[in-house]
């Protein structure tokens, strides 16, 4: 192995932060814990920085990158925000909330990480380590999660350094990430659309709106699609239908485990291992991908999962178990 690939893990802390800068201001990218996943990190206004971001995951290019920054403020010098953008992010920022605005182009954002688009994807993390990183290096830090390409996210600093390990030369370690599923995607043109569900509800995002001024949420999860010109489309996120994936078979709504399957149960349905024996879908959902990896390292030949109720979160946790089942 190439020494300058191996890859060090260092615990929260200004040292790790110091390195993280560092390596970012040489066009390198960092893994980062954040309150959804743990994000692969590099300076957004590089387009080699974002290139080796693509390199590490090896993810297909057209998939753009959600970009992160400290405050409102930044945001609004990369970003457009219209009135119900600002509601949005007085709302829910600092915070899992990613608003899809047109991009200023004159912001220096790198093209490889709107994939091309007009549209920028941006948020203001609530992390200590992401929000230190941010601070430290300056810049706009564009993070996909630091996982390879279409495998199971990672919540903790050892599900990175087993799909990354060797690709890339830092991931700071702060434990495992709260809220488990990926930030909620809203764009704002044309009414409010959900493009991927996440920890901010359709439940809280219609509050927000249904008291100001009756404005409904469409539901536009995989159905809006972004013309790129040359008739090829992108959907929003998860475009793929396989994400999320784990390398064995995967059964939904489960009640009991077949012969040499592993079951991830939830509330009634215990299983070999549980989301939430109280049948709790917030601590579900900070759980699911670490039950995931390790339903996947067991010795089983194949998965299963107990049903999930579809409120609140739960919208979340189906729609990235329905893409880790398709195959
Ligand atoms: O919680 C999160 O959002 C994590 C942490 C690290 O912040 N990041 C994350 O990034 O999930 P990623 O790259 O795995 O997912 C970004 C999603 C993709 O599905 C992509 O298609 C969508 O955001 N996206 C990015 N830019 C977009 C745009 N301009 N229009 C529509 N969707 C966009
Ligand atoms: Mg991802």
């Amino acid at each position: 192995p190439n020494p300058s690939h191996a890859t060090r893990t260092l615990p929260y802390g200004a040292a790790a932060i110091a390195d993280a800068a560092r390596v970012i201001a040489a066009g390198g990218c960092v893994a980062v814990p954040t309150e959804t996943v743990y994000g692969l990190a590099a300076d957004a206004t590089e387009s080699g920085a974002v290139a080796g971001i693509y390199a590490a995951k090896g993810r297909p290019s057209f998939n753009p990158l959600i970009v992160h920054v400290l405050d409102l403020a930044a945001a609004e010098r990369i970003a457009v925000f219209d009135a119900v953008a600002l509601r949005l992010a007085a709302a829910f920022w600092p915070g899992p909330l990613t608003l899809v605005l047109p991009v200023k182009p004159d912001a220096g954002i790198a093209s490889l990480v709107t994939a091309g688009l007009e549209t920028v994807a941006i948020r203001v993390p609530a992390h200590r380590a992401m929000r230190s990183v941010l601070a430290a290096s300056g810049v706009p830090l564009a993070a996909p999660s630091a996982n390879a390409s279409g495998a199971i996210s990672p919540t903790r600093a050892a599900h990175v350094v087993a799909s990354l390990g060797g690709r890339i030369p830092l991931v700071i370690d702060d434990g495992a990430t709260t809220a488990g599923v990926e930030s909620t995607i809203v764009s704002t043109a044309g009414g409010i659309s959900i493009l991927r569900e996440g920890p901010i509800t359709r439940e809280q995002i219609d509050a927000l709106f249904s008291r100001e001024s009756g404005r409904p949420v469409s539901h536009a999860l995989r159905a809006v699609t972004l013309d790129r010109g040359r008739g090829s489309a992108v959907t929003a996120p998860g475009q793929l239908d396989s994400h999320y994936a784990p390398s064995k078979p995967l059964r939904l709504e489960a009640r009991e485990a077949g012969a040499d399957e592993w079951l991830i149960g939830f509330g009634a349905i215990p299983g070999d291992d549980t989301l939430s024996a109280t049948g709790d879908l917030t601590e579900a959902a900070a759980h699911l991908f670490d039950a995931l990896h390790r339903a996947d390292a067991s010795d089983r030949r194949t998965l299963a999962i107990a049903p999930i109720p579809h409120t609140g979160i739960g919208a979340a946790i189906n729609d990235r178990l329905r893409r880790a089942a398709h195959r």
